[in-house]
């Protein structure tokens, strides 16, 4: 039988009664620096990288309740205070509730490629919110995105041209919770890892 996942009140945000913009700082009761993930899955990445990063404050935005739920319980279990978790559209949370110039780094891992031509415009990477990305970063904050998708990613680097001028590309360097052999240790790489797969990524730093 599946285990009952357990919620946990305290380390979920009720967009509510969080206020346009949120106040992280209150919200985490300490003003560390801010990542979002987007698209945070079952929140593989965020469990590892939450506790080889304890300095930093984390946000996972998940769309799908069944993913958000499992990860809800799991960081729950795991007692990681600097962990919230939001289940929202990603490009309409960050509009409406994260303020300028307040997020050091975003983490895009694996986001859904949407493959088909017509569903291009539900792609994630897109100037609109490449746009919302930049107002929301800080000066120096980064973006990190990585796929497995080549042709989404040829899309990618096609959309950042158009912000040359704000963002300078970097290096990509591995995550700090990432394990022997991995990228990141999110649950989509554990898989593609198995099955060979071309992993590619991007990273991106807010010029002045
Ligand atoms: C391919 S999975 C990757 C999950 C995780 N990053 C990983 O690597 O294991 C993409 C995730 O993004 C979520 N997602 C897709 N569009 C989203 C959106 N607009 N806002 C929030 N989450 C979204 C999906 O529900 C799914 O969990």
């Amino acid at each position: 039988m599946a285990r009952r996942l357990r919620e946990y009140p305290d380390i979920v945000l009720d967009l509510d009664v969080l206020g346009e913009p949120a106040d992280f700082t209150r919200i985490f009761g300490r003003p560390e620096p801010l990542h979002i993930e987007v698209g945070s899955g079952k929140g593989t990445f965020l469990a590892s990288q939450a506790q080889a990063q304890t300095d930093v404050n984390f946000l996972g935005i998940e769309w799908a309740r069944k993913y958000y739920r499992y990860a809800v319980d799991r960081i729950g279990r795991w007692g990681l205070d600097n962990v919230r978790l939001v289940r929202a559209d990603a490009a309409d949370f960050i509009t409406r509730f994260v303020p300028d110039s307040s997020v050091a780094c975003y983490h895009i891992y694996y986001p859904d490629p949407w493959p088909k031509k017509r569903h291009h415009k539900r792609r994630f990477i897109c100037p609109v919110n490449v746009e919302q990305l930049l107002r929301t970063l800080s000066l120096q904050g980064k973006i990190r995105i990585a796929t497995d998708q080549a042709e989404y990613f040829e899309w990618m680097k096609e959309v950042f041209v158009e912000f040359v001028d704000r963002l300078k590309k970097v290096e990509f360097t591995p995550a700090a919770g990432a394990e022997g052999g991995e990228i990141i240790g999110t649950n989509y790489e554990r898989k593609y890892i198995k099955e060979n797969r071309d992993v590619f990524t991007l990273a991106f730093e807010k010029k002045e």
